[in-house]
């Protein structure tokens, strides 16, 4: 025995490059730190970075935060370019980048703004992310880890009734399992994380206007009885992303506290 079980082995990320898009996010950021702090060079990409922001060093990694417009296809392939320039082929993307916004409306009063505003972020945005990335890990040769974030709106429904965030949401498990066949043979894994009501604070105002006696009934159907944080995510992430999930692609879990269980 050396007093590490395989369980708790921290899997080390040393000379890899990794893209989180949706990185100013808690569950975003989150990722982004851990990813560093254990020796990766991490392109953290978020709409709300400045364009002068420093980078970091954290850990034995490094952040360097980039301003990234996910729905902006010819942003997000010249940024991959230029990180793949800059750092080496891309061997891990994190695609966080996403949001039901703010709009709830019966369905025959969606606008096609409306619809297309969320779909655009979560499931186009996504695609772009993916195919750039792909083309990095591609002529790297030296495969590579794609984690989608769904959300358990796209395996059940919306629970706050946004039919375009449910139907994105489920397009990214769909593109997840595609995208997992066709670069399977490229040493490329893709799998996806689908998260339960995570208590973060971009969700406050939203988690604040929900009655005390919604919030019950919801967490009576959470078999953990609780919210989820951001930090929950961590782990699932990073074990898609890492060697002990060499065998495993285009699944989907939920990390829900036991909400949703399939299978
Ligand atoms: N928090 C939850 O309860 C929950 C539940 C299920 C799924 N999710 C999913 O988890 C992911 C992360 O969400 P979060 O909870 O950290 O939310 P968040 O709002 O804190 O983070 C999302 C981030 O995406 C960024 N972003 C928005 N539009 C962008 C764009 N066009 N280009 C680039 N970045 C953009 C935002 O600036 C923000 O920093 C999202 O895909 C979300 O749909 C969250």
């Amino acid at each position: 025995m050396n007093g590490h079980s395989a369980g708790v082995r921290a899997e080390h990320f040393t000379d890899r490059v990794a893209v989180i898009t949706g990185a100013l996010g808690e569950i975003g950021l989150e990722t982004a730190e851990e990813l560093a702090r254990r020796g990766a060079t991490v392109w953290a990409a978020d709409i709300g970075f400045s364009p002068s922001e420093p980078s970091r060093p954290v850990g034995a990694g490094i952040i360097h935060p980039v301003n990234l417009d996910v729905t902006d296809s010819h942003a997000v392939d010249s940024l991959f370019r230029s990180i793949t320039s800059a750092s080496g082929p891309i061997s891990m993307l994190v695609n966080a980048a996403g949001g039901p916004g703010t709009d709830r409306s019966p369905v025959e009063d969606v606008t096609d703004a409306q619809w297309k505003k969320v779909v655009s972020l979560n499931l186009d945005g996504t695609f772009y992310c993916c195919r750039a990335a792909v083309k990095s890990m591609k002529s790297g040769g030296i495969g590579g880890s794609i984690v989608n974030i769904s959300s358990g709106a796209g395996r059940t429904y919306s629970r706050t009734g946004v039919q375009a965030y449910a139907a994105a949401k489920a397009g990214v498990i769909g593109l997840t399992r595609q995208l997992a066949r066709e670069m399977g043979t490229y040493g490329v894994r893709v799998n996806c994380v689908a998260p339960g009501l995570i208590a973060v604070e971009g969700l406050a105002q939203e988690l604040s206007s929900i009655s005390s006696g919604a919030m019950q009934t919801h967490l009576s159907g959470v078999a953990l009885g609780r919210l989820g944080s951001a930090a929950d995510l961590v782990g699932p992430i990073v074990f898609f992303l890492g060697p002990q999930a060499g065998y495993v692609t285009g699944q989907t879990i939920s990390v829900d506290g036991g909400s949703t269980m399939l299978g």
